[in-house]
């Protein structure tokens, strides 16, 4: 499935007003009996839709809906590398099957995951048209060797594009999560296609919250928050996803050419550990130290007994001690 139906479709956007509809006027828009509309509504409650039914007055979404929109995100991020698609697996396997017919900034959005996936093969709840799912590719010709900090500088660009959209303060997880006050606020999943001497494909997933459906919310087994309770604005997807193309497309040419060197102090300032007591998981043991940021290669610096230890990302992860 890669779209909703074209019923589906017409509900969707007959529910996006936020506004009460009856029955009856859905089985007509429909073309369907009342017991029908009820399986249709079920449909879209299935894949994340907050749908609530009052007697006397109808369906209501629990909020206005706002699709994305690929053409208003080419625009904004001038860009035409821009895929916006309803329903898929992944966004990030999408482009991993399109390797190596992609150009670098190829960008795919999706309304819905039906396999949404995060790091240590954990899955990404993704409910439609409720956060952004996005992925981005580039390649690298030097190879491998550049990629160690390349999850670091995805967090920062991520920031960065949060903050020229309104939200300020969130605060970076080392190796790549983003943070809010202690509760995660987005996840990065960089993939890889590499053989040896060769260039390295990499596809950047960065899933952010933006909207948390209550149903969702109960799926998800750590401390989470959303852009939507960060902002008094509206938070515009379409914009977002835009603003995150034109930080990315600034900041992957440099890091490619200078590494992360350039962002070091960037990082040392939005680092949610610095300086605080942590634990580093290891495969079957943990050490206690405290964070004294990260190293050129994006590897984190832990203080042990005075001594300064380097720990690199995929092997291990971070705990406030
Ligand atoms: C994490 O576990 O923190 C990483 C989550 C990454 C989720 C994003 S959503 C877009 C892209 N497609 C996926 O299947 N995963 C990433």
């Amino acid at each position: 499935m890669s779209e909703l139906n074209e019923q589906g479709n017409k509900l969707l956007a007959l529910l996006a007003d936020g506004e009460f509809h009856s029955g009856e006027k859905i089985g007509e828009l429909l073309g369907v009996s009342r017991t029908s509309v009820n399986n249709y509504i079920k449909g879209l409650q299935e894949i994340g839709l907050d749908i609530y039914k009052v007697p006397g007055r109808g369906y209501q979404s629990a909020s206005p809906i706002d699709l994305l929109n690929e053409k208003v995100v080419r625009a904004l991020s001038r860009s035409q590398l821009v895929k916006v698609e309803q329903i898929l697996d992944s966004t990030n396997q999408w482009l991993l099957d399109k390797i190596p017919n992609v150009r670098n900034g190829q960008t795919c959005i999706a309304e819905y995951q039906l396999a949404g996936r995060g790091r240590r093969g954990r899955t990404w709840v993704s409910p439609f048209a409720s956060h952004l799912y996005f992925s981005y590719y580039w390649r690298f010709d030097a190879g491998i060797e550049k990629l160690s900090g390349l999850s670091l500088l995805v967090g920062i660009a991520t920031v960065n594009a949060l903050e020229k959209i309104g939200i300020q303060g969130v605060s970076l997880k080392w190796p790549n999560d983003l943070y809010f006050e202690g509760k995660k606020l987005a996840g990065i999943l960089i993939e890889l296609n590499a053989q040896a001497n060769e260039a390295c494909h990499t596809v950047i997933g960065i899933g952010i919250n933006v909207r948390m459906p209550p149903e969702q919310a109960k799926l998800i087994d750590q401390p989470w928050v959303d852009l939507t309770s960060l902002s008094r604005e509206k938070i515009d997807r379409n914009l977002l996803s835009a603003t995150l193309i034109l930080e990315l497309q600034k900041l992957m040419p440099e890091y490619e050419k200078r590494g992360l060197k350039p962002y070091i102090e960037r990082w040392l300032a939005l680092d949610y550990f610095l300086d605080k007591p942590v634990n580093v998981l290891l495969a079957e043991t943990q050490k206690a130290g405290i964070c004294r940021g990260i190293d050129e290669a994006g590897a984190l610096l832990l203080e042990v007994d005075g001594k300064v230890e380097t720990y690199i990302g995929g092997e291990v992860s971070l705990r406030l001690a």
